[in-house]
């Protein structure tokens, strides 16, 4: 099984302060586990350059959005051949913020996933369920429908290409963090779910948690069966918090 530590900058950093970043990480790129992949998700005007820097690296860059469209009178939005083009590998859609800011639903995130996949590169599809949904007991069917309704429609091959990134509302950006027991249970079930999508092939697809994930206490996340890494975010600002998450990403 691929164990994966994403890091999402969100709308953070400028250009001096993003290659700042992506330097340090290049430079301790060759000395981190072998079983681990990194991936980083700068903002939209950085990722050509981070692109160029990483080049050669075991570093994947990512974008945090994209459109479903091939082109096309979309303004201000950004394709995945043009995304491609510039040696981005991977994505984040449905993200939790995208949903809830720019009414993002699981239909449209499906078919940035589909456009993703049909552009060759790799979705990181989010999903997880707000507070009052996991005080109403209602996480789990939250987050079927989040996976069958975004990702139902694609067969075994495609699915097999996906990443899934389980992040609770709750505990993103909040301190508060899933319990590893909270999160296994989660992850276990969303492998159930991808199971009945796809058979056997849900054995192999990199389900990562996010949500408040830091160094001291990735260990006792990343160490869960069905914990395939992380998708991080403030500790993902700084080079040695990130590179610490991805040493212990690598135990795994
Ligand atoms: P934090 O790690 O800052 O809670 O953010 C998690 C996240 O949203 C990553 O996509």
């Amino acid at each position: 099984m691929r164990t994966i530590v994403a890091g999402n900058w969100k709308m953070h950093k400028d250009r001096t302060e993003a290659l700042d970043l992506v330097m340090a990480l290049v430079a301790e790129a060759e000395t981190l586990p072998a079983g681990v992949e990194m991936v980083i998700a700068p903002p939209y005007p950085f990722l050509a350059m981070a692109a160029e820097r990483v080049r050669g690296t075991r570093i994947t860059v990512a974008a945090q959005n994209c459109h479903e469209a091939k082109q096309g009178a979309y303004t201000g939005e950004v394709s995945v051949a043009m995304l491609g083009s510039i040696g981005v590998g991977a994505c984040i859609v449905g993200h939790s913020e995208r949903r809830q800011y720019f009414n993002e639903t699981d239909a449209a995130v499906g078919r940035k996933v589909k456009a993703l996949l049909e552009g060759g590169l790799m979705p990181i599809y989010c999903c997880g369920e707000l507070l009052e949904e996991r005080q109403g007991e209602q996480h789990f069917a939250v987050v079927e429908r989040q996976i069958t309704e975004a990702l139902g429609a694609l067969d075994a091959s495609a699915l097999a290409r996906v990443v899934v990134a389980y992040e609770p509302v709750w505990a993103i950006g909040t301190g508060l963090t899933a319990s590893p027991e909270q999160a296994q249970e989660m992850h276990a079930f969303i492998r159930k779910t991808l199971r009945g999508l796809a058979g056997d092939v849900a054995d192999a697809i990199p389900i990562l948690y996010g949500g408040s994930c830091k160094p001291d206490n990735a260990a006792g996340l990343f160490s869960q069966q069905d914990i395939n890494g992380g998708l991080i975010g403030g500790a993902a600002l700084e080079a040695a918090s990130f590179l610490e998450l991805v040493r212990i990403g690598g135990r795994k």
